[in-house]
């Protein structure tokens, strides 16, 4: 039976299985850099103590939802938050993005400490608590991590890059080592996925931003399989919750993935044809997607024809409306009211 409670939130009714119409939205990275409210209080704190101070993290996940009532509220904090609790050096940049002390050898990844996660994260567990009492009744709360491939890519080369050069080595000259940082990654992810669920995340968000690097194999045995894994031992402590993939620049690999991981939910990316995805993958499963950052960015007639598109082509299916990638800094905040209410409105 499902309570009142849950059916007056209509991203989760998707994702447990329920289709509704017009699609519940929400974008990754609704709050951010275009909203001025994000700015004000950007001043006041650096990007970690952000993510790490209950009250803030509330605020800034708060933002988008006072501004355009959005169906889900992904909690504020990062990625990279993992490898950092587990005692890598983390630093955020500006103008440059994450700066971590890269992970090259076995002592490196010796010196890491996947018991202290639980605790460690407690401001983000508490920040998950308040949230779950403060949010609309309506509001789904995601919790979220990177995938074990992705968060390893950042943790390998050290930051961003454009072809994880040193990553990609690592795994063709040091297999084992390599092997051995997704399993602990694995484990942790998981683990803190749990902690999260536990707190109030009504469902959960793996983003793997750059499995689409790999060739064929190595995208089935290092996104495919960890997350596979993953969502395994999510199910089995908290069955009911949903879990969503983003397997981002995936291609055709985003179907075998879809159809061996068990996830509730497929999320797409710009490039991808959701439509024609829809079609191969489980019957069962959501889809979540994939309007173009630029278009959203650009505004206008161009915004309006595709979004509606995009809601028209999945009429019928679980969906979920979201971006391809997350919302561009030079974004006008108007634009997402026009997004939203295309999007409503039929
Ligand atoms: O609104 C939301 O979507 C929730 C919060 C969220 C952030 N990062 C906040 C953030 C989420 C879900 C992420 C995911 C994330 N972080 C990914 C996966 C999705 C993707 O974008 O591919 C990745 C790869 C990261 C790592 C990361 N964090 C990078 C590369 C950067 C620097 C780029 C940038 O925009 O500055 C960050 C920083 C970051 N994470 C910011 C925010 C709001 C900007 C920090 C600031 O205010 O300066």
């Amino acid at each position: 039976m499902t309570s009142h409670n849950s059916l007056s939130k209509p991203l989760l009714n998707v994702l447990q299985g329920r289709k509704v119409w017009p699609p519940p939205i929400w974008l990754m990275r609704q709050a951010g850099r275009y909203l001025p409210e994000f700015q004000a209080l950007r001043a006041k704190a650096n990007f970690l103590t952000r993510c790490m101070t209950p009250d803030i993290a509330v605020e800034l996940t708060l933002q988008p939802i006072r501004r355009y009532q959005m169906d889900g509220a992904i909690l504020f904090s990062d990625i990279l938050i993992l490898p950092w609790v587990m005692g890598q050096s983390l630093n955020f940049i500006e103008g440059k993005g994450p700066v971590l002390e890269p992970i090259r050898e076995e002592r490196d990844l010796n010196a890491l400490n996947e018991e202290k996660v639980f605790e460690a994260i407690a401001p983000v567990r508490e920040t998950l608590s308040i949230l779950s009492q403060e949010l609309p009744s309506t509001t789904t709360l995601l919790g979220f991590a990177g995938s074990p491939f992705t968060v390893a890519c950042y943790m390998v080369e050290g930051g961003g890059s454009r072809d994880f050069a040193q990553t990609r080595k690592m795994m063709l000259q040091n297999p084992v080592l390599f092997q051995k940082l997704m399993t602990l990654l694995t484990r942790a992810t998981a683990n803190m996925l749990s902690a999260h669920i536990q707190s109030g995340a009504e469902a959960v968000m793996l983003f793997d931003s750059w499995g689409g690097i790999l060739p064929p194999e190595e995208f089935r045995k290092f996104v495919t399989e960890p997350t596979r894994q993953i969502v395994e031992i999510l199910k089995s402590r908290h069955p009911e919750t949903p879990v969503i993939g983003f397997p981002r620049l995936g291609g055709i690999m985003s179907v075998d993935y879809a159809q061996k991981t068990g996830l509730d939910c497929l999320a797409l990316d710009t490039v991808a044809d959701m439509a024609r995805i829809a079609e191969m993958i489980p019957e069962n499963m959501a889809l979540q997607g994939n309007l173009d950052p630029m278009i959203l960015l650009n505004g206008g007639e161009p915004l309006v024809t595709e979004a509606r598109r995009i809601r028209d082509s999945l009429k019928g299916r679980r969906h979920i409306f979201n971006l391809g990638h997350g919302v561009m800094q030079q974004t006008p905040p108007e634009n997402v009211s026009l997004l939203v209410e295309t999007v409503r409105s039929v």
